[in-house]
């Protein structure tokens, strides 16, 4: 295996290999990322940290059904779907109820964060925190002793509160492993059937979101298809609501209109088949209940009794993650994607300031400010297009009635202003200490073949099976900034298969390939963290790429060497470090029946493990 340890790769020679192929941009170094970034002395500097950034062996592509690690670490499962995470709730069984689900840990684990609790003299405890961690779907065929065939009311309900959120406390044990504390009084579901969001911003009682239920247009029920997350500098956290289509539908014959069909409302939706036991999913019934999905929600992990918020202002899409930063006049950033074929890049920019010790004040920020969408131009520049009512022609004469309408639909808004459509945005993720910002694009088909999905330099492939990953400077290193220098990071592909652009740039090679980024996260130290959520097949064009996986790089120098290969069929997602960088938290989402660590009675469980180093070191390092 080769071993990067002492070889740099410029950042540039990746953007150049990339895109030299297709000759698509001729000039990106000169105004893309690197040349906001201050061009080649942070190069330069890179050369240094790229020997220390990265400290472990890379480990070899794996199909083996266990989690493989480099040497010197090891993990053990926290918690996985179906333990009990409140005060009472039963142990795992697939008989279990609705009401024992509402109390276990939901399934199919994905973003997540941790929240250290403070001592007593007011410093951050090293050991003890809570977690809140997303549950994004169900998996129909495990979840049921009948395996999906003959649902009742009750077994609706079950997958339906199987979905949302966990929050539970954690402690570290004197051996340094991290237990949950299913008796803390700060556990908490905010599941699918919970009846504790309240939608803020411009939408609130907009007769879009009112429903026969709801009349006021502002108390929803519930939160699904919790993707990603972010994590507030207010210690709030983020859930993502995403395709949250796929659990409406309709008698055959209910005529949609354009903006349901715009986000991939349908009669059959996802075959969840919830509507004809829970009338709100009814599209027929109560078209305006899909209207009250597909937003990012604001939870206190650290309040029990507080109200999750749907924060309107930052518009409606299949949201996958929340970057957030704070821009240096203090507007508090977020940055997100939108996962799906040929849709966007977005940033919200708060109207107030983030005011240090007012966590109260900061918890009104996400409820007021600007929309933009991202237009990435051929020759490495950008500009963020703003999505405000009577801007860049959203007004009544191209159909845009009010702000509550582009927001409800922003798909449409963000389409109409000239936004650059990209292949599938997953994860955002910001540097902690430098204004770059980094996306997944996941994969994509059929890019090319639809006329809304020209291939550009952002996007450089006609067939996307591999994905690729974009990073992206604000002008004056201000996330407030219109306008921002791009280049690609990293083009995902098999050198061993393929030639030209599909074998990838040249920070991929036969020892650190994969397909599919899609988690994307940095620690402290500004490590980049990769998980896929790929082809692992292993065949084909995929040969040599084993089991999904997760890679470290530098983002600078552009190495990338893999740290984690999952068991068998499991995407690996979600991601938070202990403060202490000591622990990182990960999910194994939908492993097979083989992976032995959290199967029970012949089901595969989704779960949460703990990696830390035999001698207790820094993660990476
Ligand atoms: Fe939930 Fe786009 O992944
Ligand atoms: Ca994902
Ligand atoms: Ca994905």
């Amino acid at each position: 295996m080769e071993n990067d340890q002492h070889k740099t790769v410029a950042f540039e020679s990746v953007l150049n290999k990339a895109v030299s192929r297709r000759r698509v941009i001729q000039s990106g170094g000169a105004i893309g990322a690197t040349s906001f970034l201050g061009g080649a002395s942070t190069l330069a500097m890179s050369a240094t940290q790229a020997t220390y950034l990265m400290g472990f062996d890379p480990i070899p592509t794996s199909t083996a059904d266990e989690i493989q690690l480099p040497s010197g670490y090891h993990y053990e499962v926290l918690v996985a779907w179906g333990d009990p995470i409140i005060k009472g709730a039963p142990k795992f069984s697939v008989s279990n109820s609705a009401d024992d689900q509402a109390g276990q840990f939901g399934d199919n684990t994905d973003g997540m964060s941790i929240f250290h609790l403070q001592t007593k003299q007011g410093g951050l405890d090293e050991n003890r925190a809570v977690m809140a961690v997303n549950s994004e779907y169900i998996n129909k065929e495990f979840m049921h002793t009948h395996q999906g065939k003959n649902m009742s009311a009750d077994d609706v309900k079950k997958e339906i509160v199987a979905h949302g959120v966990n929050i539970f406390e954690v402690k570290k044990n004197k051996k340094g492993s991290w237990k949950v504390n299913k008796n803390s009084p700060l556990n908490r579901r905010l599941h699918g059937d919970a009846d504790e969001f309240i939608m803020t911003g411009p939408v609130t009682g907009h007769p879009l979101v009112q429903t026969a239920m709801d009349r006021s247009g502002s108390k929803i029920r519930g939160t699904l298809n919790n993707c990603g997350n972010g994590q507030t500098p207010w210690g709030t956290y983020i859930t993502c609501e995403e395709n949250f289509n796929g659990y409406f539908g309709a008698p055959e014959a209910t005529p949609l209109n354009d903006e349901q069909r715009a986000y991939g409302l349908s009669e059959t939706g996802f075959d969840y088949n919830w509507w004809p036991h829970e009338d709100r999913f009814n599209l027929a019934k109560h078209p305006n209940e899909a209207n009250r999905f597909g937003w990012i929600v604001e939870i206190d992990p650290l309040d029990p009794s507080s109200k999750a918020m749907k924060r309107s202002a930052l518009g409606r899409f299949k949201h996958e993650n929340a970057a957030i930063t704070l821009a240096p006049n203090g507007h508090a950033v977020v940055y997100m994607g939108d996962d799906e074929r040929g849709e966007f890049i977005y940033k919200f920019v708060s109207k107030e300031t983030y005011k240090e010790n007012d966590r109260a004040h900061n918890m009104r920020l996400l409820e007021e400010g600007t929309l933009y969408a991202a237009k990435f131009n051929d020759n490495g520049s950008g500009e963020w297009i703003e999505l405000s009512f009577g801007k860049n022609g959203l007004t009544p004469a191209n159909g845009f009635k009010d702000q509550a309408y582009i927001l409800v639909y922003a798909r449409i808004a963000a389409r109409f202003v000239g936004a650059t459509s990209m292949d599938r945005p997953e994860w955002v993720a910001c540097h902690p200490s430098s204004p770059m910002v980094f996306c997944t694009l996941t994969n994509n088909k059929y890019r090319g073949e639809r006329d809304s999905q020209p291939v550009n330099a952002a996007n450089p492939r006609e067939k996307n099976p591999f994905g690729h990953i974009i990073r992206w400077v604000p002008e004056n290193r201000d996330h407030s900034a219109q306008r921002f220098g791009w280049d690609l990071f990293a083009m995902a592909g098999n050198p061993n298969t393929q030639t030209g652009l599909m074998a990838g740039s040249e920070n991929i090679s036969a020892d650190n390939m994969f397909n599919s980024p899609d988690g994307l996260a940095f620690d402290a130290d500004g490590r980049l963290w990769i998980q896929t959520d790929g082809n692992y097949k292993n065949e084909g064009i995929f040969e040599g790429q084993g089991n999904n996986q997760m890679l470290c790089a530098d983002p600078v120098t552009g190495h990338i060497r893999r740290f984690l290969v999952g068991p068998k069929e499991c995407e690996i997602t979600g991601c938070t470090f202990a403060n202490d960088q000591r622990t990182l938290f990960i999910g194994v989402q939908h492993p097979g029946v083989g992976w032995p660590n959290a199967e029970k009675d012949g089901v595969p469980r989704s779960a949460v493990v703990a990696i830390r180093k035999d001698d207790g070191g820094i993660i990476g390092s």
